[in-house]
């Protein structure tokens, strides 16, 4: 998942920030679905590598996402904004999501409830 991620951000759209970011989620499927942070001129309307792999996950049928896996050529440990943090609780499996970063020497699993605790659900 993280060659796959890796991969995708050499797509990355970024004229601005320059930090190309690619992301690959695995869902409950089994299937695979990727996506790269794409920019605006206008800044705000920037989507993320994640919430780009959600939406591609979501467009083909899935619903519940397993594990996503996150990289940046620019970061070690690249973990997800605040906003994809929330994006991803909204998919998360029954058993839960662990998300995935590329660090200097490997990778590190973390889980969404570690990284987003206390969140907020309707
Ligand atoms: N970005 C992501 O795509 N994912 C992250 O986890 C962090 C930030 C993007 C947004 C923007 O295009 C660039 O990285 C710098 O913030």
């Amino acid at each position: 998942m993280l060659q796959l991620a890796e991969q995708v951000s050499k797509n990355a759209y970024v004229p601005y920030s320059k930090f190309p970011v690619g992301a690959c989620v695995l869902c409950e499927s089994g299937n695979t679905y990727t996506g790269c942070n794409f920019e605006n001129s206008s800044f705000g309307l920037t989507i993320c590598a994640e919430r780009n792999a959600i939406g591609t996950a979501v467009a083909n049928g899935e619903k519940k996402i397993k594990a996503i896996a996150i990289f940046s050529p620019n970061m070690a440990n690249c973990t997800p904004c605040g906003a994809c943090r929330q994006v991803l609780n909204e998919f998360k499996s029954g058993e839960g999501l662990d998300v995935i970063t590329k660090t200097e020497g490997g990778m590190r699993v973390y889980t969404l409830n570690e990284l987003l605790p206390e969140c907020f659900e309707l």
